[in-house]
């Protein structure tokens, strides 16, 4: 809809990205998401990350205790992968209550066909579409408040939430159009990287996830190196040797798979990796992916454990982030009103 549209030079850089407090975090999310976040943060570029607590209602009612102890221990998971809450602004979204705000105005900009032709929307509504939430359906017009509510330029994201950047772009696009403004940047996804999607190890064809009711078929933040080797070890591949170059995974999902996340686990490229572990047998390389995967995730899940002891430092850190989040959004969503036409006295 909005390709070749260039993000307006007049905006200074600026990265936001959000994830979902909607369960325990998996390598999945580390990859693609938080381990990309804290590179972007010493990139010199200012960095916001959010805990997106209203987008994580949309599909589940979560008990109270449950949504507040997952949004701690997702706000836990930024820090102890090394996101630095003095150089990025971290924050959980329902504290700055301007995300909902434009929210609104953009589900009155966002057209019906637009959400309903979101793969997210119809894989989660599923056949009960009837019967899913109001807030499911508009959830991709909250995620474009987000970035936009702070002019952000990229968007760091994994592969599935290319789409819902995409409908950020038009959203910002249509609204500079109807009102006849150069307001809202035309925003990039950021997806690079070997693990832009890390697949389940059950299954080649589908992400890792959460959600995934086999606990096998994922690694999650915080299993220890005994759950971590034994999934690996039990982590679906062919009988071939690995090959000695990308080309040679291609029709090998899982083989991919499994090669991805070494890479990105030790920051080389895959030929890189190949040019090492080409001719191996799975037999001998995922010991290896098991070492580097507990030596990695180790001292992160250590971490967060030790941070959820001290709850209140998280929620100080969040408060103090939703402060600086604030003082960037206030005036960009007063500036937005006074474009549409709203007094504010
Ligand atoms: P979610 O857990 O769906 O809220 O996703 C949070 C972030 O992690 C988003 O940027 C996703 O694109 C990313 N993510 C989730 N699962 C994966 C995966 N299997 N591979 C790569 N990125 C992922
Ligand atoms: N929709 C994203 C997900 O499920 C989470 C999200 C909400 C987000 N708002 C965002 C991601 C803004 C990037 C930018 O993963």
């Amino acid at each position: 809809m909005t390709e070749g549209v260039q993000t307006s030079p007049a905006f200074t850089p600026r990265v936001f990205s959000g994830i979902q407090p909607s369960g325990g975090l998996t390598l999945g999310n580390y990859l693609g998401a938080i381990k990309r976040f804290v590179d972007k943060q010493d990139e010199g570029i200012e960095t916001i990350y959010c805990v997106v607590d209203q987008h994580a209602i949309t599909a589940t009612l979560f008990d109270p205790a449950v949504l507040r102890r997952q949004t701690r221990e997702l706000a836990a998971g930024y820090i102890a992968s090394g996101l630095d809450p003095e150089k990025s602004i971290l924050f959980n979204q329902s504290q700055v209550a301007e995300h909902a705000q434009l929210g609104w105005i953009f589900n009155c900009i966002a057209r019906m066909g637009w959400m309903q032709r979101m793969t997210q929307w119809k894989d989660k509504a599923g056949k009960n579409s009837q019967n899913a939430s109001l807030g499911l359906f508009a959830y991709p017009a909250l995620m474009a408040a987000d970035i936009l509510l702070y002019h952000a330029t990229e968007v760091p994201v994994g592969e599935d939430q290319k789409q819902h950047v995409e409908l950020t772009r038009d959203i910002a696009a249509k609204f500079n159009h109807d009102y006849g403004v150069d307001f809202f940047p035309i925003t990039e996804p950021v997806i690079e990287g070997a693990a832009t999607r890390v697949m389940s190890l059950r299954d080649g064809s589908k992400k890792m996830s959460k959600s995934d009711p086999s606990d096998m078929s994922r690694i999650n933040m915080t299993d220890d190196a005994d759950a971590i080797a034994a999934k690996i070890r039990k982590a679906r591949t062919d009988p071939d040797a690995l090959p000695s170059e990308a080309k040679g995974l291609e029709e090998r999902p899982e083989a991919r798979n499994l090669v991805n996340i070494y890479a990105a686990l030790c920051e080389q490229s895959v030929d890189q990796v190949l040019a090492d572990v080409g001719g191996k047998q799975f037999s001998e390389f995922k010991p290896m992916l098991s070492d580097l995967a507990v030596a990695k995730l180790a001292p992160i899940s250590n971490e967060m454990a030790r941070l959820m002891e001290t709850p209140d430092e998280i929620d100080a850190i969040l408060g103090r982030g939703a402060d600086r989040a604030r003082a960037i959004a206030a005036p960009i969503l007063k500036q937005t009103y006074d474009i549409i036409g709203m007094v504010q006295s």
